[in-house]
């Protein structure tokens, strides 16, 4: 395939986005923490993305087309992780990923307690869990720790785990048994996913789902099926991992 595909710190959306337009370019993904701009920028939505309300990917036609397809890449996860129906999840994040992840577990869960530093973008997404039809509450982030124990899913959407190494939450309190997705995928196991595989806890990390919405937005663009386990292969093989995730 003729085409090339690179990767810039963005400092102004609109004009970054108005620039690569000018230049020709076929589209773009939109990352931390640009998803929820670049929503609002668009000419034409597809349903994911206007759910959601974050877009990730932009085609360049003689509009502006928003995709979402982050939500092909939790729904993807969570059949890996063979989720069926839950009761409650503990989501950590309320950011464009969290946005995601909201549209991919609407059916799957009965309530959802949302958490984030900044307790008022945890309250402004339970604005979405309404439209969608799901019964949430905003937690401070310092109460987080306490839900453990309740809850049947723990989701991290922040990037806590990654260049930081951290740990989002105190592993000790994780019940057995309960799913846990961390959308980390640098490392491809993150300190939060080691510590609940030991605790006997049903894990999945953020690569598979980074393929799923990477090859979808190959699709968009240039309308073909892209190989997802070449894109594996050669993610682990970047990120330097030999095991499986
Ligand atoms: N696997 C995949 O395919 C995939 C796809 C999308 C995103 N992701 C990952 O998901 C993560 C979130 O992305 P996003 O687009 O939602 O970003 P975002 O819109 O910037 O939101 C980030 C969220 O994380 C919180 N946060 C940031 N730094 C934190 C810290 N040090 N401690 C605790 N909370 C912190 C923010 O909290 P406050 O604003 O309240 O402080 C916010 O709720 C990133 O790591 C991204 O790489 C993975």
């Amino acid at each position: 395939m003729n085409a090339i595909y690179l990767a810039f710190d963005v400092i102004n959306l609109p004009k970054a986005i108005v620039g690569l337009q000018e230049i020709g370019a076929v589209g773009c993904n939109v990352t931390i923490p640009h998803k929820e701009e670049a929503c609002r920028l668009m000419d034409w939505l597809s349903e994911e993305a206007r759910e959601s309300g974050a877009v990730n990917t932009v085609k360049f036609e003689d509009r502006l087309l928003g995709y979402n397809t982050d939500v092909s890449g939790v729904l993807y996860s969570l059949e890996l992780l063979d989720l069926g129906q839950v009761d409650s999840v503990l989501l950590l994040g309320a950011g464009g990923a969290a946005r995601s992840v909201l549209l991919g577990v609407r059916e799957r869960a009965r309530k959802v307690f949302v958490t984030s530093r900044n307790i008022e973008r945890a309250r402004k997404i339970l604005e979405l869990c309404v439209r969608l039809g799901l019964d949430a509450e905003a937690v401070p982030w310092t109460e987080r720790n306490s839900y453990l124990e309740k809850i049947d899913f723990l989701i991290n959407a922040t990037p806590v785990g990654t260049e930081e190494r951290g740990i989002p939450i105190n592993p000790a309190l994780l019940r057995k048994g309960c799913y846990v997705f961390d959308l980390v995928y640098n490392p491809p196991r993150t300190p939060l996913i080691e510590e609940a595989l030991k605790k006997g806890c049903k894990a999945i990390g953020g690569l598979p789902m980074l393929i799923r919405q990477a090859a979808e937005a190959e699709k968009i663009w240039f309308g073909v099926e892209p190989p997802e386990d070449v894109m594996m292969r050669a993610a682990l093989s970047y990120l330097g991992v030999r095991y499986e995730v």
